[in-house]
């Protein structure tokens, strides 16, 4: 399934369902980007900003008077982006849109930042061309995004144990637009330059994240490649696979949390 469908239908809609278990998961990488947020930071782009968390809190770490943008292009996860703003009294705004094609005001933001919202363009060069001209000289781009599926074992543990139940479990294609997308470092870096970012640093960030084991069962039977088949799998399957995955979660399971280290990679560019 091609990604844009994907998150304008059904992986949207699971993201804004687990929006607070997955906010709560992912809270160590939102605080990771909001402390490099430049001070002088007058304007500022979130790339693929889903419900809006890393909006919401660059915004609340600016101020009301600079100006907060997130762009996604899912239309159900920016409906929740806004919702939440509105409930937040926050000033931060967003734009439903294809970060690839939007036709961004030139130069009109000084720092763009994105928690894993970079690795799913068809086209990335055209994406990085995009926000580079949306950027003004010296304003800076900041993304995390994850290694590959080798260094993230947790990511993969659903799929890995339910794989005799599902054998239509689509393959994991190393540089696919996907999660794991952005593995190769050397190959970002040149879709980096060619789309005219410089300055570009790429560097391994691994980061402890943790949730309650009580959404275990809800994240292993929502959420990825082994949630989204099993949305239209029988109730037999859906129970054998929520037992078989939720036993081979059990390295990861400390009593009431959930534990993981997310092998990510840190990726700072700048316009000039
Ligand atoms: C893994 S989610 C991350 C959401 C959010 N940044 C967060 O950390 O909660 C990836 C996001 O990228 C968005 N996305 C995918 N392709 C996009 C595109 N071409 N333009 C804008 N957003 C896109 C998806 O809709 C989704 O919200």
């Amino acid at each position: 399934m091609k990604q844009s469908s994907l998150w304008q239908g059904a992986g949207g809609n699971t993201w804004v369902a687990a929006q607070a278990l997955l906010d709560h998961m992912f809270q160590p990488i939102e605080d990771l980007l909001m402390q490099a947020i430049p001070s002088s930071t007058q304007s500022l782009l979130d790339v693929g900003c889903g419900t809006g968390a890393t909006t919401l809190a660059a915004a609340r770490r600016l101020g009301a008077d600079r100006r907060c943008t997130g762009v996604d292009i899912s239309g159900p996860m920016i409906a929740a982006a806004r919702e939440r703003a509105a409930q937040a009294h926050s000033s931060a705004t967003f734009i439903e849109a294809d970060a690839q094609r939007h036709a961004f005001e030139p130069a009109s933001f000084d720092a763009v930042i994105s928690r894993f919202g970079v690795m799913f363009f068809d086209d990335p060069v055209a994406a990085f061309s995009a926000l580079r001209r949306a950027t003004r000289d010296g304003g800076t781009l900041r993304c995390i995004v994850w290694r590959g599926p080798e260094d993230n074992p947790f990511m993969t543990t659903a799929e890995r144990s339910a794989a005799a139940l599902l054998p239509q479990l689509p393959a994991r294609a190393p540089d696919e637009p996907g999660q794991f997308g952005f593995a190769n470092p050397d190959r970002v870096q040149a879709m980096l330059e060619q789309g005219g970012w410089r300055d570009i640093a790429i560097t391994p960030l691994d980061v402890g994240c943790s949730f309650p084991e009580q959404d275990l069962l809800h994240y292993i039977t929502h959420m990825g490649p082994v949630g989204r088949l099993l949305q239209s799998a029988d109730e037999s399957t859906r129970q054998q696979v929520a037992d078989v995955a939720r036993a081979a979660f059990e390295p990861f399971v400390y009593g009431d949390r959930v534990r993981y280290t997310a092998a990510l990679w840190d990726i700072h560019a700048g316009a000039r």
